[in-house]
């Protein structure tokens, strides 16, 4: 693991948006994995800005987010589609057609996660996924479990999970309790992962994570098997 700890958060958002920039500059037609949250916010900021400037073009990429929402229509507020619409594919010249996110609106979520995984599959799998880290420790919604789960599945949000996201929601009732999720072994055959975190209350998951057991009860400690993952932390 590749460990760059930044002194503040713009330099965390400048370095995580460089690596993706390298990435989509050294293969234009990239399979980028994208993550939501508050974490990547800066990075979408940046990303758009030098796509302002001329220096980066998303025209060819191919892009799958982690997760989604179960129950959501793409145009709720608060749903990851819409995230990501507002951050950074709106801002952007990425083609909407390439653009995966999980269908939280499908009744059939079964059938919603095994489209998403065909769907990777045909794209030839992800060139470099983008990860945040929950507090407790979550990766895509892969909550603390007895296993690692394995492809795109629907997820029981944690109550850590749902106290930490729900100032997004009106109410509590609002928010939804489950969620479409890419399973471990999906963002583990990414070529390429970059986790991103800031925050004295991820010390304790980043720790775990970089020098813990591998313990499915801390899902981001199964990095410690992929080849090729930098985590870029910001303590403050
Ligand atoms: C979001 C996701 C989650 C977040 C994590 C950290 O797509 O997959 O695992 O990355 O919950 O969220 P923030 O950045 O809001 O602390």
């Amino acid at each position: 693991m590749n460990i760059i700890k930044t002194d503040n958060r713009q330099q965390l958002y400048e370095q995580a948006a460089t690596l993706i920039a390298a990435q989509i500059i050294a293969k234009p037609d990239s399979v980028i994995g994208f993550a939501t949250g508050s974490t990547p916010e800066g990075i979408y900021q940046n990303l758009v800005e030098r796509y302002k400037n001329n220096f980066l073009d998303f025209s060819a990429i191919t892009s799958f987010n982690l997760d989604e929402y179960y129950g959501l229509a793409g145009s709720h507020p608060q749903s990851y589609r819409y995230y990501m619409q507002e951050k950074l594919f709106g801002q952007v010249n990425i083609n909407a057609e390439k653009i995966h996110i999980p269908d939280g609106s499908r009744k059939d979520a079964g059938a919603a996660c095994q489209d998403y995984e065909k769907q990777m599959a045909q794209a030839g799998g992800i060139d470099f996924q983008l990860l945040g880290i929950g507090r407790n420790g979550h990766i895509g919604f892969n909550e603390p479990a007895e296993f690692f789960p394995g492809d795109t599945h629907l997820v029981d949000l944690t109550e850590d999970t749902l106290q930490a996201n729900q100032r997004f929601f009106a109410s509590r009732e609002e928010m939804p309790t489950q969620a479409l999720s890419m399973g471990i072994k999906s963002i583990m055959k990414a070529r390429k992962i970059v986790l991103v975190a800031f925050g004295e209350d991820k010390r304790e998951a980043i720790e775990g994570m970089v020098n813990g057991p591998i313990t499915p009860q801390l899902p981001a400690s199964v990095l410690q098997l992929h080849p090729d993952v930098t985590i870029i932390y910001c303590p403050v």
